[in-house]
């Protein structure tokens, strides 16, 4: 595990731009992170790492948001509202969660796969997992499991 600090949201997107260089077709990150831990805000320096030029927003109300123009698709999953790995599979979101065509990001992936670590109740794909908590009011700390890399 790698744990770094972000001391501002500019900090955070550069640590999502930064991992988006080691990122491959196919992989799942998966964020997990109190309210307003910067989840979002990591996803949205991901997804220009990757040659996104758009807007990226929590796709809270939505479920997913799917950005085109990068080097690869990006599906923005939320899972907030869901209680448990049955909503997933009733939303239909399991083919996003196990090698997605491109990469997927999902805030709130305990709700998927619980709080158990890298691999477990998880596909064949590449996972990875981000864990963000806020220290104060404008201090991360970033987690990153790093397991294989
Ligand atoms: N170092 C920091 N990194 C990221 N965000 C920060 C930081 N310091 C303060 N913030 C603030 O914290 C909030 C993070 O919001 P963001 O939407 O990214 O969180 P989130 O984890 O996605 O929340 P949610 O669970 O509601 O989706 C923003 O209001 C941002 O301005
Ligand atoms: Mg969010």
């Amino acid at each position: 595990m790698i744990v770094r600090r972000s001391k501002s949201v500019e900090e955070t997107e550069a640590f999502g731009e930064a991992l988006a260089k080691s990122i491959g077709s196919g992989w799942v990150i998966g964020l997990s992170g109190d309210l307003g831990a910067g989840k979002t805000a990591f996803v949205r320096g991901l997804a220009r790492g990757l040659g996104f030029k758009g807007r990226v927003h929590s796709p809270t109300f939505a479920l997913l948001n799917q950005y085109e123009g990068g080097v690869m698709p990006i599906y923005h999953l939320d899972l907030y509202r869901l209680r448990g790995p049955e909503d997933v599979m009733g939303a239909g979101l399991e083919e996003y969660l196990n090698c997605p065509d491109g990469v997927s990001v999902v805030e709130w992936v305990e709700r998927w796969c619980g709080d158990a670590g890298a691999t477990e109740g998880v596909g064949a794909g590449t996972f990875r997992r981000v864990y963000l908590s806020s220290l104060d009011e404008h201090t991360r700390e970033i987690a990153y499991d790093n397991a294989g890399a």
